[in-house]
């Protein structure tokens, strides 16, 4: 059942509680490690202090990002979420039930942001950029990881319980979201063929669009 009247489905405690399955599956695997790696190219060279999480989800990629040395404040606006993320015992990360539309942080305060597909579940996402806008430090860094509404799980996504809530992005969307903050860098990975099948690696990949697009851009000074 569907808290409230809201996109984030990860407010039900059910939903929250199958989370974590997905990444034991051999498909959840994969695709997993191929993000991760987009993902991990674009930390490589940022300071590792001083960094918010927004929508933490159970604490999946936040374990990721502490152990590559990231010191964290991680908000998630789902109870049933932070229940699991804070069960999993995560060393230099403060977990912190919030909204992302409405941040309990002074203006300028993170030297960087990430975000993992969250965007695609709020409900109001001119007040989270802009939020997010306020605590980012000039010269900062945001990252993100979205969902692309040009792949096969994107044009699919009405099929699909969870996916059905959310706001998939085209990459156009995503440059014209971080234009604000200054010049986005896109890269892309896990291509779905029709049948759902992992292309990344194989000749086929180039027939299809990819489902995750990872985009990183500097807060101009
Ligand atoms: C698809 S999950 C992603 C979780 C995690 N980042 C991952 O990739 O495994 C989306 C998360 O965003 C959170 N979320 C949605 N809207 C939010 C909001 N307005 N404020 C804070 N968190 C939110 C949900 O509760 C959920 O945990």
């Amino acid at each position: 059942m569907k808290t409230k009247n809201t996109r984030n489905i990860f407010l039900t405690p059910e939903i929250a509680s199958e989370y974590d399955a997905y990444y034991q599956t051999e498909t959840g695997k994969l695709v997993d490690k191929i993000e991760k790696e987009i993902i991990s190219g674009y930390l490589r060279n940022l300071p590792k202090t001083n960094w918010l999480e927004l929508g933490f989800g159970t604490g999946h990629w936040t374990e990721f990002f502490s152990e590559n040395g990231l010191q964290l404040t991680a908000v998630d606006n789902s109870q049933a979420m932070l229940k699991i993320a804070r069960s999993k015992n995560m060393e230099n990360v403060e977990f912190l039930q919030a909204d992302a539309a409405r941040l309990p942080f002074p203006d300028d305060h993170f030297s960087g942001i990430i975000s993992i597909t969250m965007l695609e579940f709020v409900d109001d996402l001119g007040l989270v950029l802009n939020e997010i806008d306020r605590v980012l430090k000039p010269g900062g860094t945001l990252v993100l990881g979205c969902l692309n509404a040009l792949s096969e799980p994107g044009k699919n996504k009405n099929n699909d319980p969870v996916f059905q809530h959310a706001h998939f992005f085209t990459p156009n969307e995503i440059i014209e979201m971080l234009s604000r903050f200054g010049s986005p860098r896109l890269s892309a990975g896990v291509y779905f063929s029709l049948g759902f099948e992992i292309l990344d690696g194989t000749e086929k990949q180039s027939t299809a669009e990819p489902a995750f697009i990872a985009a990183s851009v500097e807060k101009q000074k």
